[in-house]
């Protein structure tokens, strides 16, 4: 177990903040997160994985629990699927390097994603048309008030597009600690989602999920700025999903509109798109902005506050309401 004080959160999230936590905890196995939560523990704590969702707006005045607990160990194989269960603090691209060396099939179209396998499992991370829900057998966890461990199945975990029971019904109350993942040993791939068809030289035979990570991650490094060099959290937003009259009604305006069926009723449009109608892409305001190749990304161009940025955001949220009448929920958490 590791604590610090007056700790500096620069290096534990992707926005790139000048701030501090009071107090940072971390621990590496489900034992010592027990004894803090029995023992160590005051409010208000905030548990992170990678960060590369959060907006820090000022100095944390509490503790901030961060998972070590790493590894990954098969606990079933047969000839068509392999069962792993992971540590909740390991880092999720290198979990998708390793399935895809093993030409495991499932993670492969969620490559290059930033964070931790725990967060992951929260906040139903999704990118070319798949969710790590997919993939999902189990979520260990610990209660954050009892120390006691429960294990959900998937089905209990109530999830949807960036959603889960963990962000809504059961928020803050059980900390992840591992999650058991299925993947194929057989080839199934998924590449109708946007240009990734199109970037593939291999037909689909000759295929490997390698193949595909390194389409997905040239997609991914052509648009989106790298958290290293531009502090960022992704998609500041998340694309809404509206009535299909609604979009049939813009459709009659921009013909070109791009959407994605969700179901009979329901239609969902790119926030990129609405933004960049609005004439927000490549604008800058003060310290922050909105990224020139992806109008979804907001970006720290450079000593921003939160505040900044969430200046910036409410500017675009207020444009698109104004605009098309649709309200953008952030993706990224404000703290
Ligand atoms: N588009 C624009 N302007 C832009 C960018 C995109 O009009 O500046 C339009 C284009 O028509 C494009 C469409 O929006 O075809 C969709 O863009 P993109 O494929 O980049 O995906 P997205 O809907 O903006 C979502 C996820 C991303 C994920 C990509 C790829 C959300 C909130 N975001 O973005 O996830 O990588 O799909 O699957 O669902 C994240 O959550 O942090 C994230 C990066």
């Amino acid at each position: 177990m590791k604590t610090a004080y007056h700790y500096p959160l620069r290096a534990c999230h992707t926005f790139g903040m000048d701030v501090h936590a009071e107090r940072f905890i971390e621990y590496s196995t489900k034992e010592e997160l027990q004894d803090i939560l029995a023992h160590h523990l005051t409010a208000p704590w905030l548990h992170i994985g990678g960060g590369s969702n959060l907006l820090f707006t000022g100095d944390y005045a509490g503790t901030i629990l961060h998972s070590a607990i790493r590894g990954h160990e098969v606990t079933a194989e047969t000839d068509d699927e392999v069962t792993l269960r992971v540590g909740a603090g390991e880092k999720w691209d290198d979990l998708v390097a390793h399935t895809t060396a093993h030409r495991w099939y499932g993670a492969e179209n969620l490559s290059l994603i930033p964070g931790e396998v725990g967060a992951a499992a929260v906040q139903n991370i999704g990118a070319y048309g798949r969710e790590v829900k997919d993939l999902i057998v189990t979520v260990e966890t610990v209660n954050a008030s009892t120390g006691e461990p429960r294990t959900f199945a998937t089905g209990e975990c109530r999830y949807a597009y960036r959603s889960s029971i963990f962000k809504h019904e059961l928020k803050g109350q059980y900390i992840v600690t591992h999650v058991t993942f299925r993947l194929s040993k057989r080839p199934v791939f998924h590449l109708d989602y946007g240009q990734l068809r199109a970037v593939l030289t291999q037909t689909e035979a000759e295929l490997t999920p390698e193949d595909v990570r390194r389409a997905i991650i040239g997609i991914r490094r052509a648009k989106l700025p790298d958290p290293e060099v531009q502090g960022n959290a992704g998609s500041f937003f998340m694309n809404p999903v509206v009535p299909r009259a609604r979009y049939e009604q813009w459709k009659e305006d921009y013909p070109a509109i791009p959407h994605y069926d969700v179901d009979n009723e329901r239609v969902k449009v790119p926030a990129a798109w609405l933004i960049e109608q609005c004439g927000w892409k490549g604008k800058t305001w003060k310290r922050a902005g909105v990224h020139p190749h992806q109008a979804l990304v907001l970006v720290n161009r450079g000593g921003a506050t939160g505040e900044e940025v969430i200046e910036l955001a409410e500017q675009i949220q207020a444009s698109v309401k104004d605009h098309f009448g649709v309200e953008l929920l952030p993706e990224v958490y404000y703290i």
